[in-house]
């Protein structure tokens, strides 16, 4: 898989360079490069913020700089036809807390991809037109990681490519664990627990000492149901 990001802030995006994201990267599974979206202005001061049309608070992202930026992250491959079919096309992603909610099913879905761009906005984000004129060459998705409102489009830059780099085949080193977590079944995952069995006078639950597949799989289960049912109930399918 391919990941461009562009940001007025590459060094938040150093985070990238760590853990399973680096090793995938330095084991050749990513390719993953950060772009200055300064790099793409042409006045001194490289200004990529103008003041709204219409009036209001705080400052818009200029649409020239986003232009020649997602322009250049396309070029250094084959750029891709205007024509070409949408599965094939780049995905841009430009994250937003007016975008759809981005949720582990999201994740797989951009998993699939081959190159992502994540286009991280700042101040009020990017002139509208911006994501009209990138659906040329690119599917352009408008995600949001949650119902508030960051500073900037890299932190959730961040959750996205590690949520979806995660599942690239090789990044984990036990796909197994992929199977058995939270979301994986629509469910919350049941409680995790480690050696010591008694710690602090807190006892690790009876069944899970016992050996008993049969009975922990069922206890495991149980406790799934009951930690959504108090902390998701949302993501429990309708009683009929
Ligand atoms: C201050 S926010 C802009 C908020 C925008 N004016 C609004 O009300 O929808 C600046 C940037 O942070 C990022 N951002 C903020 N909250 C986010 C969220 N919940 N999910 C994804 N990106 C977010 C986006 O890139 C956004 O362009």
């Amino acid at each position: 898989m391919r990941i461009d990001v562009i940001s007025i802030f590459p060094a938040y995006l150093q985070a990238l360079d760590l853990s399973l994201i680096g090793k995938a990267r330095t084991g050749g599974l990513l390719r993953l490069d950060v772009h200055d979206l300064r790099d793409f202005t042409t006045d001194r001061h490289r200004t990529v913020d103008d003041t709204p049309y219409g009036g209001g608070a705080g400052m818009v992202m200029k649409p020239e700089p986003w232009a020649q930026a997602l322009t250049a992250v396309l070029d250094e491959d084959r750029a891709p036809a205007e024509d070409a079919v949408v599965e094939t096309r780049p995905v841009l992603v430009i994250p937003s807390p007016a975008g759809e909610v981005f949720r582990q099913s999201t994740a797989h879905e951009l998993a699939e991809a081959e190159h992502l761009v994540f286009a991280c906005g700042r101040y009020e984000g990017i002139d509208e037109r911006v994501a009209q004129w990138a659906e040329e060459r690119y599917t352009v998705r408008p995600l949001s990681i949650g119902d508030y409102v960051l500073n900037g489009g890299e932190v959730a830059t961040l959750a996205m490519v590690e949520a979806i780099v995660r599942l690239i085949p090789g990044v984990i080193g036990n796909p197994g664990s992929l199977t058995e977590e939270s979301h994986a079944d629509g469910l919350l995952e049941y409680p995790m627990y480690t050696k010591p069995a008694s710690w602090r006078g807190l006892d690790v639950p009876e069944v899970l000492l016992s050996g008993d597949h049969g009975r922990i799989a069922r206890w495991r289960h149980e406790q799934q149901l009951a930690r959504t049912a108090d902390r998701r109930p949302d993501l429990l399918p309708p009683t009929v």
